[in-house]
């Protein structure tokens, strides 16, 4: 039996990070494919799956992502992605936006169209997008980001009308909060202090291996199986603005 490809974009850090070495241990040959050389390098290296250097908002550097997956793939994970800033609309920084809707929507869409006719070609693709409770509801100074990641939730949803007679599932994997190590980091730019205190006293986050055991779950359902979409959250989190704190 021929081994199962799975492309996981944005393998470099948190969720990604753990879903390739998840799906890895579920049998799948993973490519890892982000932007940071070293780190999908050495989890390729780790998990036995291969590396893929790419900017998945450059188009010339995810037709290189499709053409080193090859003629099949069997599982996409569209994870690549993330916010940047917190600044009310009032104040927002036009580039920030452009930036998010880039990789959350633009960056999805390309690598989507890319590796389309290799998910068809398997006979059971699935494509796993991972979106957000920020593209359920709105919070202050989130505008950019929730925009975004509402647009990840329409894709998603277009997406499986327009390929209701392929042999290919669409899903949508939308989690919470979930302390990884760098996505408030990147949201606030280095600030290490504004990146804890998004956590501080709350008993217990989401940790990125929660995220990747739901989208290994999703992705090997057997392929008459569609979860439309998936969203988790820790127990201390009721709604995105009711989060049970400690102190
Ligand atoms: N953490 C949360 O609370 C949370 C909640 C809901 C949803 N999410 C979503 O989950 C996904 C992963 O988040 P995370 O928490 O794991 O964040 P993270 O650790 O910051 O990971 C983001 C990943 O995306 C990659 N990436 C960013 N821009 C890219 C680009 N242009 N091309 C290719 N790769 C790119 C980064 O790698 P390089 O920098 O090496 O390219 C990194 O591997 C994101 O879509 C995020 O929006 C996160």
């Amino acid at each position: 039996m021929t081994t199962p490809i799975a492309v996981v974009t944005g393998a470099s850090s948190g969720i990604g990070a753990a879903t390739a070495r998840h799906l890895a241990r579920a049998g799948f040959e993973v490519l890892c494919a982000a932007r940071r050389a070293d780190r999908i390098e050495a989890l390729a290296t780790e998990i036995g799956g291969r590396a893929v250097v790419c900017d998945v908002t450059s188009e010339s550097s995810v037709a290189a992502l499709a053409s080193a997956a090859g003629p099949r793939v069997d599982v996409l994970v569209n994870n690549a992605g993330g916010a940047f800033g917190l600044a009310p609309v009032a104040e927002a920084d036009a580039d920030e936006w452009r930036r998010m809707y880039d990789v959350n929507v633009l960056g999805l869409m390309q690598v989507t169209k890319a590796l389309l006719p290799a998910l068809v070609a398997s006979g059971a693709g699935i494509i796993v997008n991972v979106g957000s409770t920020a593209g359920r509801s709105a919070y202050e100074g989130g505008a950019g980001y929730t925009a975004a990641k509402h647009g990840t939730k329409v894709v998603t949803e277009t997406l499986r009308l327009e390929l209701y007679d392929q042999p290919v599932r669409v899903c949508e994997v939308a989690p919470g909060m979930v302390h990884t190590e760098e996505f408030s980091l990147v949201r606030f730019d280095g600030d290490q202090a504004r990146a804890d205190a998004v956590y501080a006293g709350v008993p217990d986050p989401l940790v990125a291996d929660d995220v990747a055991d739901a989208i290994t779950w999703v992705a090997t359902r057997p392929p008459h199986v569609n979860i439309d979409e998936l969203v988790i959250k820790p127990r201390a989190q009721a709604a995105q603005h009711k989060v049970h704190r400690t102190s």
